[in-house]
């Protein structure tokens, strides 16, 4: 049995490995410590902890003085009736003394690893926790040995302890698991709303054109209209249906992009180019609303969907001219970076409020703009965003009120050496 020193010693290493325990230490550290405790009172052990794991495959847990080789190659033991001192011992639920590994006929398959590596008696118990067995605790020793009482009471308290760090360490990896699980579900649930009012704002946005679109259908069918009347009809029909058509080409896009199923073809591309293609289409609206477009910086050459690129910049120029007042400017610079490319456009329109910014990639949100004359659906900013990402960049926007708005879209650049 143990001597009074003897208890006082073991009570102090239990209280450190508790101690550690509960600083929130990893399972191997704590492991190591309870290892190299039992060691010391035990002089010539050499101990180590195996872990069952869901398979019920043995695996290494810690064995900080056993030879590494030995470890590796016990790692992946499967319990059974001669599977060395550990198997068996999972396998009978029952400590397993081999005084002599060479002779014990529980470690024939294992005779001349042991041999190698110096190791000649080997016992090992079962480690349980919530009567369940988690692992064994295994005594080496470099010459044939029958533990006494005393090597007995040891191995049963460190075994104790071992049972008791593993058992925290699988609530706190439970609770984790719950934690993540109920993360999942918020997330879930999140997402389900924001579908549920993606489709309440989307129905929304297509009832205005297509209650425009019946009422003057029902005025061309039932009233005598003038020849320049009906022409007006059917031109806000026609408004009407093109707007409807650019909003389900939008949410289709952005339907693509979010599943991931949208195809992007990258190849290098000329940022000046694109930038005057998209401008082609922007330049009517900038004329008549008195905007100037000034472009700068030097030529940049990223890795790019051209069509997206366009769809991108495009939106962008788009809002910038759409919300600048009359006589002001846009300027849409270029930037080579390390590694990637910087488009900047800055406009010197209202500016959007502080508050206001977190609400600008959210679909249909117009953060209270009117849809007016010229007015999108609010779709613009969430999609060129998504399709930049796909591209493999960033946009990010940046505003002052009075002062103006700027957006930078940042793509990988092209390989060196591209040039147009
Ligand atoms: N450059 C800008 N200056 C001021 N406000 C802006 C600017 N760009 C976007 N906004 C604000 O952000 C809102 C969302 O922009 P977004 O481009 O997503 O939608 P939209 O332009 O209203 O419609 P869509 O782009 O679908 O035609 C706009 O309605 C506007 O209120
Ligand atoms: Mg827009």
């Amino acid at each position: 049995m143990l001597t009074g020193d003897e208890v006082t010693a073991v009570l102090d290493r239990q209280t450190a490995v508790m101690e550690q325990v509960a600083s929130g230490a990893a399972l191997p550290e704590v492991l190591d410590s309870i290892v190299l405790a039992l060691e010391e009172l035990m002089p010539g052990s050499r101990c180590s902890v195996l872990l069952l794991d869901e398979e019920g495959t043995l695996r290494h847990g810690s064995a900080p003085t056993l030879p590494a080789g030995y470890s590796a190659a016990i790692d992946g033991l499967v319990p059974g009736p001669l599977a060395g001192s550990c198997g068996t011992a999972v396998h009978l639920d029952a400590p397993v003394i081999s005084e002599d590994v060479s002779t014990d006929p529980r470690w024939a398959r294992y005779r001349e690893l042991a041999a190698r590596y110096g190791l000649a008696a080997c016992w090992s118990s079962p480690i349980r926790s919530r009567s369940q067995v988690v692992g064994t605790f295994a005594v080496y020793r470099g010459a044939p040995y029958q533990p006494d009482r005393r090597d007995q009471e040891l191995v049963r308290r460190f075994t104790h302890l071992s049972s008791l760090a593993i058992e925290h360490d699988r609530a706190a990896e439970e609770r984790e698991a719950r934690h993540r699980a109920e993360l999942a579900r918020q997330s879930a649930e999140r997402a389900n709303l924001a579908k549920s009012q993606f489709v309440t704002a989307l129905s929304h946005e297509l009832r205005t054109p297509l209650q425009s679109i019946t009422s003057f259908t029902e005025n061309l069918q039932t009233l005598d209209l003038s020849p320049d009347q009906r022409r007006g009809a059917l031109q806000r029909i026609s408004v009407s249906a093109s707007h409807i058509l650019s909003i389900v080409d939008d949410v289709l896009d952005l339907a693509r992009v979010e599943a991931g199923a949208m195809p992007i073809d990258l190849q290098d591309v000329d940022v000046h180019a694109e930038v005057a293609a998209s401008l082609d289409l922007i330049e009517p609206l900038a004329v008549r609303r008195a905007v100037a477009i000034h472009r700068s910086g030097p030529s940049v050459a990223v890795r790019a969907d051209r069509r997206r690129l366009r769809q991108v910049v495009l939106n962008l120029v788009s809002n910038a001219v759409r919300f600048s007042s009359s006589n002001t400017t846009i300027r849409i610079d270029t930037e080579a970076a390390e590694g990637v490319a910087r488009i900047h456009i800055v406009d010197e329109g209202a500016g959007i409020p502080q508050d206001l910014m977190a609400r600008l990639f959210v679909p249909f949100d117009r953060l209270g703009a009117d849809a007016g004359r010229e007015g999108g659906a609010g779709l613009g900013l969430v999609l060129a965003r998504r399709l930049t990402e796909a591209m493999g960049g960033t946009l990010e926007l940046d505003s002052v009120v009075g002062v103006g708005t700027h957006a930078v879209v940042t793509l990988p650049a092209a390989p060196p050496g591209v040039e147009f």
